[in-house]
Order: structure tokens, then sequence, then C-alpha cells
């Protein structure tokens, strides 16, 4: 296969434009989707995310302030991206959330602008985000029993994320999502009631595959739970699920259970979708990652406060997401028995940008 062009060359009489408006990566994936950590610390510790017992956070002059978070979101929506989901860490915690959405949702061409919350802070928030132009939340939720939400986040708390739940939902940010990242031994018995909840909550409720990522140094493979595993333990419960088809990029493949009722699993450590990834991930300091599994990102703060024009943003952009072959998830699966926690606490404490925390989940 011939490699795409380099948009940074100069410009030929083939449309060049074109090019810059919507690279294709090496693989032929658009750049479509980004999600923007708005601040890398947390009010959790979830054990599948942040185990440890001290960080190393990121330098708070080195965050993005809610212009320069504009400013590089309109690069990128201008060379095809139109979905934008903010992440955090805990993006709540961030005191500008709402006025980072306020800012976004000027930018011409976003058309899902959503946010991705622990949901503790989120009873607080919901009206003002609705009224900021945010479109849609997803909250994480792993379990409805206080103690083991205590045991896997060390914090209390559960009732105040089903009050933002609740909150969401009635500020009118439709379409709510609730993730749930099933661990074997932990919370896999309570597949049934997290639907049941999601029914009554008026949410599509998601089951992720627990991830060898960043900051879960604790991961193994006897904990991760399969997707079709998930499936088998549904239908013995609500009877034949039907699988609906799909031929997007988004990382859930979506059921129907006889009632009718829709939810998603993510397969992303046994049947990973990198074939199809059209997302990237911007650190609340401005390192933009082509993968949830990359080494390195780039860094965009330092041109962006050098003063470089969006047009040059916009050409930095492009010239890397044409040389993009990252298929990380798929390259963890190939190492079978092998495989193990991507890093160890010393490889995290060395670079902050290797936690999940830091790059957005
Ligand atoms: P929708 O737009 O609502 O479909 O969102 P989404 O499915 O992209 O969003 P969400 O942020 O809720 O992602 C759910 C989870 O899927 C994340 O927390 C990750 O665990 C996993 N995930 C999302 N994107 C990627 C990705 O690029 N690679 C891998 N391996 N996992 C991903
Ligand atoms: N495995 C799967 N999902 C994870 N997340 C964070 N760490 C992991 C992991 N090890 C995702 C969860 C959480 C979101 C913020 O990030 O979906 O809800
Ligand atoms: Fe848990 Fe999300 Fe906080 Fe990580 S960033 S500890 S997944 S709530």
């Amino acid at each position: 296969m011939s490699r795409p062009a380099d948009p940074l060359a100069a410009p030929s009489q083939a449309a060049p434009a074109a090019r810059l408006e919507a690279p294709k990566d090496a693989l032929a994936r658009p750049l479509n989707s980004l999600r923007v950590s708005l601040i890398d610390t947390c009010n959790l510790r979830c054990n599948y995310c942040m185990p440890g017992e001290d960080y190393v956070w990121l330098p708070w002059d080195d965050i993005l302030d809610v212009d320069e978070t504009g400013r590089l979101v309109e690069a990128f929506t201008g060379l095809g991206v139109d979905k934008v989901r903010l992440t955090g860490g805990e993006p709540l915690m961030r005191r500008e959330v709402e006025q980072v959405v306020e800012r976004l949702a000027t930018i011409p061409g976003i058309r899902d602008l959503s946010l991705t919350t622990n949901g503790l802070l989120l009873a607080r928030h919901a009206e003002a985000l609705a009224r900021a132009g945010l479109h849609r939340a997803t909250v994480s939720l792993d379990t409805l029993r206080a103690d083991r939400f205590r045991q896997l986040t060390r914090r209390d708390g559960l009732h105040h994320v089903l009050d933002g739940i609740e909150a969401a939902s009635c500020a009118g940010l439709g379409r709510l999502k609730i993730n749930t990242v099933v661990i074997r031994g932990f919370n896999d018995d309570e597949l049934v009631g997290l639907i049941e909840f999601g029914k009554q909550a008026g949410a599509e409720v998601r089951f992720i595959e627990y991830m060898d990522v960043g900051g879960a140094t604790q991961w193994s493979i006897d904990r991760v739970v399969a997707r079709r595993q998930m499936l088998a333990a549904l239908e013995e419960h609500f009877g034949p699920i039907r699988e609906l088809s799909e031929n997007g990029s988004a990382p859930a493949n979506h059921y129907c259970l006889p009632d009718g009722t829709v939810f998603g699993i993510i397969a992303s450590t046994t049947e990973p979708f990198c074939r199809t990834c059209d997302r990237s991930r911007l650190t609340a300091d401005g390192v933009w990652f082509l993968c949830l599994y990359a080494a390195e990102g780039l860094d965009l703060r330092t041109p962006l406060r050098d003063g470089a024009s969006t047009g040059e943003l916009r050409e930095l952009i492009a010239g890397t997401w044409i040389g993009r072959t990252d298929r990380g998830a798929e390259e963890r699966a190939r190492l079978n028995s092998l495989r193990g926690p991507l890093y160890q606490i010393e490889d995290l404490r060395k670079d902050p940008h290797r936690e999940m925390h830091t790059r957005g989940g």
C-alpha cells in the first residue's frame, strides 16, 4: 500500500486543502474523535486505574487554560473532528469545566460534545453543564453495592453517583450512558442488576472488559471477563440476546434483550477494534496521544504557547496523523499468555503521561 502524501510538503496541484481537511492515517483511518482530558487528578482511586498510594501530578503551569483548550480543539475540528469527549482524571474537579464546555459549544463542526465522569460531583454540575451546551454524559458505575464501591474506589460516595445519574437525566443531558468495568470475582455477579438499574434510569449500560492499560498495575488475564462470557451470563437470565448490526467506529458492540433493552459491550481486551479506531487523546497539558497504549505523545502546548497559528497547528497535527500506524490493543492481544500489566509503578512514576487517569479513559 502506498503511503499518503505528506501535507507538510510543498503544495501540489492535486487539492492539498482537501488532504489537510480530512487526513487519513497510514491504515486509512480518519481523525474523527478527540478525547480531551481537563485534569489529571481524581476524587476516587479505582483499583483498575489508580491502585497506587501516591502519584506524580502534571505541573499546574502546564495545564492548558480555557482558551488554549479551545484553540487546540479548533485546530482539530478543522481537520474533521466532529466528536469531542471531555475526560480526566475526573473532569468535574476542574474548576472551569463549565467555561470549557461553553467555549467548545461555540465551535462549529462539533456534532457531539460529551463528558465521561465518575459521577461524584455530577448532581452539583448537571444543570450548569447542560446550560453551557454539553450534549450528553457517560457515568462510570461499576457496582450498586456501597461496600464494593468503597472497596474498589477507596472512597465513599455511591449515593452521590446515583444522585448524579438522576440529576443528569433531569437536566436534559440526554442519551445517558453507564460504563461498567467488569472484573472477575469483584462485580461479575452484578451484570443483571446493572442492566435493571440502567432500564430504570433510562441509561444505556456498557460493560467494558478490564484492560491492561497505564495504571492497571494489578491487571491479570484471569480477572478479565470476556465478552462471550458476559453474553452467556446475561442470556441465562434474560433469554436469547440479539446482536445489533453496526458499521461505525465506536468501541461498543450493541445487543438487544428479548424485552427490547439495548446494552453495549466494549471488548477492547479480547477482541480489539483498532482497525476502525478514529480516536485520539489530548492530555490536560496539551500532549496528543494517537493511541491509548502509545508510549509517546506529541507536545502541542509548546507550539501553541510559542504563537503557532491555527493553520500551523493543523499542519502539525495532520502531518503526524498521516503517519499513524498504532494498533495498541491488537498488539497487546497478540501476547496471549505472556500478557501482564503494561507498566509497573516505577515506569508510571517516570512519566505520568503513561497513566490512564492522565490520558483519559
Ligand atoms: P460513545 O461516543 O458514547 O460511544 O463513547 P465511547 O464509547 O467512545 O466512550 P467512552 O468514553 O464511554 O469509552 C468507553 C471505554 O471504552 C473507555 O473508558 C475505554 O475503557 C474504552 N475505550 C474508548 N476508546 C478506546 C480506544 O481507543 N481504545 C481502547 N482500547 N479502548 C477504548
Ligand atoms: N480497564 C477498562 N477500562 C478502564 N478505564 C480506566 N481504567 C480501565 C481499565 N483498566 C475506563 C473506565 C472508566 C473510564 C474513566 O476509564 O471506563 O469508567
Ligand atoms: Fe476511577 Fe476514573 Fe478516577 Fe480512574 S480516573 S480512578 S477510573 S474514577
